[in-house]
């Protein structure tokens, strides 16, 4: 049986060719797209300014490499189809397989370790220090002063923008992983380990952290604010966070504040300047000046907060805090009211 043989010298567009059109246009616009507070391509850090250069080198030779695989395989089934010599094919594949692959591997690789001292090398000394703590599902952070003190903080972290910092990263549980794609490289959180992490914000804004190893089942509910700032406004927010809590400024919050007392709140957050001094959750002396509450889950409103009291359980499921849904309705609002004024 013969089957119909196509001129070689006149190659058809097929609707295949058109569906690879398809998939690769929408890609690039996704692409473009990829910016925000939470795009390691849309830089804000001297480490992720680096890392987002090698992506684009590690793209553009994947697409060139991309490119030549497919015009080669375009070549061989329309233009010049058939048999080839055995020796044209065999040095196509010994260096089109073997001796190419390893070049550019070896390329990419010399690129890549040649960024890690950069990435790695720690803030000069009297640099602002920054101990954080991965907890299950939320960060205990510390603003280590240069005479030993130290400013307790959860969920939200405030840098000076243009100065390095030094992490030191810690976890209380199992692995997490701290990682503020716009600023730099993520770094794994090991129990029993302090690992650091340096890095140097470039513009101000406001970021996204994230938990970038599986750590349980609020894993993806584990996050946390970054605010890159002037230097002026960083010293205000610093000295405010290291303040005791304000007192309660209306008669609802004021019974709130009571009703946090009786129900045992206290032996598990702190509220500074108050007889709460738990450390097992979160220090809340300030939760009202955040951006967002349960890990940059909510955001910081009254009624989330009364959401969150409630529904623990459902909100951040096998979250250590328990839901306190047996409380009085105008408990919870009185309890809401008085961390939402905690500024
Ligand atoms: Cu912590 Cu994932």
């Amino acid at each position: 049986m013969h089957l119909p043989v196509k001129n070689r010298r006149s190659p058809t567009i097929r609707p295949g060719c058109l569906r690879i059109l398809w998939v690769v246009l929408p890609s690039i616009v996704l692409l473009a797209g990829c910016s925000g507070r939470q795009s390691a391509l849309s830089p804000a850090g001297q480490s992720a300014q680096q890392i987002a250069v090698l992506f684009w080198w590690m793209v553009a030779g994947a697409a060139l490499i991309w490119l030549i695989v497919i015009g080669l395989a375009f070549y061989a089934a329309y233009i010049r189809r058939g048999r080839h010599s055995r020796r044209q094919s065999a040095l196509l594949i010994i260096g089109g397989g073997t001796v190419f692959p390893t070049i550019v591997l070896i390329g990419l690789l010399a690129y890549g370790l040649a960024l890690i001292p950069s990435l790695m090398s720690p803030a000069p000394p009297g640099s602002l220090r920054i101990r954080v703590v991965g907890e299950q599902w939320w960060w205990r952070v510390h603003y280590e002063g240069a005479n030993g003190e130290s400013v307790p903080v959860a969920n939200e972290i405030h840098l000076p923008v243009g100065e390095p910092v030094q992490f030191q990263l810690e976890a209380a549980d199992v692995i997490h992983s701290f990682w503020i794609p716009s600023l730099a490289g993520k770094v794994d959180m090991i129990p029993g380990r302090i690992n650091q992490l340096s890095l140097l914000p470039t513009k101000v804004g406001v970021y996204r952290g994230v938990c970038a190893e599986y750590c349980g089942a609020s894993h993806a509910l584990m996050n946390f604010d970054v605010v890159v700032e002037e230097r002026a406004e960083f010293d205000a927010w610093i000295a405010h966070q290291a303040d005791p809590a304000n007192t309660p400024d209306s008669p609802d919050a004021a019974q709130g504040s009571s009703l946090f007392a009786k129900n045992g709140c206290g032996a598990c957050h702190a509220v500074r300047g108050t007889s709460a001094n738990g450390v097992v959750g979160p220090d809340l002396t300030h939760v009202g000046s955040r951006l967002s509450i349960g890990a940059s889950l909510l955001p910081n409103e009254e009624n989330e907060f009364h959401r969150w009291i409630e529904h623990t359980d459902t909100v951040k499921p096998e979250v250590i805090m328990p839901a306190y849904s047996m409380l009085p309705e105008e408990d919870l609002q009185a309890i809401a009211a008085y961390l939402e004024g905690l500024e």
